[in-house]
């Protein structure tokens, strides 16, 4: 696709060299190329807030754009597709360089990013994706591999229970129902533990990655579940919500009930340093830079790559306490 910058460049170049041709002054052949970063304008529509994950992702993206001293727009969704939508139309109207966004929940796009592709603006896709047929409707998708992540917390999980022989009843909380996060990381946990039936998913419900969801979805699972061995966590907040329930149960979370999460904030690393969650899978909200360096490549005229992984790692108690002091987010 034609970006729409280099096209208004390249129209300006044209005008240009009219302009030469007709005796103007103005030298032919000059200026199709990038633009300045101070001229360049991006859209960002955020998911929302549910999340410590989300927070530090907002705040690396805006720093990230500061930095580079190109303008961004941002907008919070407050975990509403339509309000994505609204967003990225109005990106549109103002004919920004460039829209990125993290979308709330996996399906639904096809329309408003065919929309931005008739008027030539390139989509970025942060951390979450669509499940569209057609991948020409956006340059590149940068965010975690969430089934992979899913699969590491079942890993953990087989490796945890691999001496006993007595049954291990889980539940699972799961994120945003639709999101791709809670889809592939539901997918990879499955997977990881489907070879082993001591394993049972006994109850599986959203708690939308926020720290009340969490907390409220336990208390009504342990009612129904009281023998549950082990909640899975789809992020820490969740986590962090459940051992509420858990202590408020009169139970020790990380010792009469196991907690396995996803995402390292630094509340669930606390969590995890004093033994109330068990393991986390690390989900790196850090993604502004990459994210800007997209964004010069399309402004270069370079095609980035299509599928950009993030780099991740996981953490016992000890590697915990050992990245605290540390810790950016
Ligand atoms: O899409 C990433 C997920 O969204 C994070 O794991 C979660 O905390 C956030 O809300």
């Amino acid at each position: 696709m034609k970006k729409k910058f280099l096209g208004l460049a390249a129209a300006g170049a044209m005008l240009l060299t009219l302009a030469g041709c007709a005796g103007g002054g103005t030298s032919a052949g000059s200026s199709e190329g990038p633009k300045a970063a101070d001229q360049l304008v991006v859209g960002f529509s955020q998911v929302g807030s549910e999340s410590g994950w989300r927070t530090a992702n907002t705040t690396d993206i805006q720093a990230a754009f500061k930095d580079a001293g190109i303008e961004l727009k941002f907008s919070d969704a407050q975990q509403k597709q339509e309000n994505q939508i609204k967003a990225i139309r109005s990106y549109i109207q103002q004919g920004v360089d460039v829209i990125a966004f993290s979308p709330v929940v996996e399906t639904g796009w096809d329309a408003v990013l065919n929309e931005a592709k008739a008027a030539n603006i390139p989509v970025v896709l942060t951390d979450r994706a669509v499940d569209s047929a057609d991948d020409s409707l956006y340059e590149s998708f940068l965010g975690s591999d969430f089934v992979e992540e899913g699969k590491k917390a079942g890993e953990w999980v087989l490796e945890e229970y691999k001496d006993s022989t007595e049954p291990v009843k889980i539940i699972q909380l799961e994120g945003t129902t639709g999101a791709a996060p809670a889809i592939d990381r539901a997918e990879g946990f499955a997977d990881a533990i489907k070879g082993d039936d001591k394993f049972e998913v006994v109850a599986s419900q959203t708690g939308d990655f926020t720290r009340a969801g969490g907390k409220q979805v336990t208390e009504a699972l342990l009612k129904s579940n009281p023998d549950a061995n082990l909640i899975y966590a789809h992020n820490d907040d969740m986590a962090l919500g459940a051992i509420e329930a858990i202590e408020a149960a009169g139970l020790k979370p990380g010792v009469d009930i196991k907690i396995v999460s996803v995402d390292a904030v630094k509340d669930g690393m606390q969590a995890l340093a004093d033994g109330k969650i068990n393991f986390i899978v690390e989900c790196s909200p850090l993604l502004g830079k990459q994210l800007v360096d997209i964004v010069n490549q399309i402004n270069e005229g370079e095609t980035p790559e299509k599928r950009i992984i993030t780099e991740e790692t996981t953490f016992t108690k000890d590697q915990a306490a050992e990245a605290l002091p540390t810790r950016q987010y």
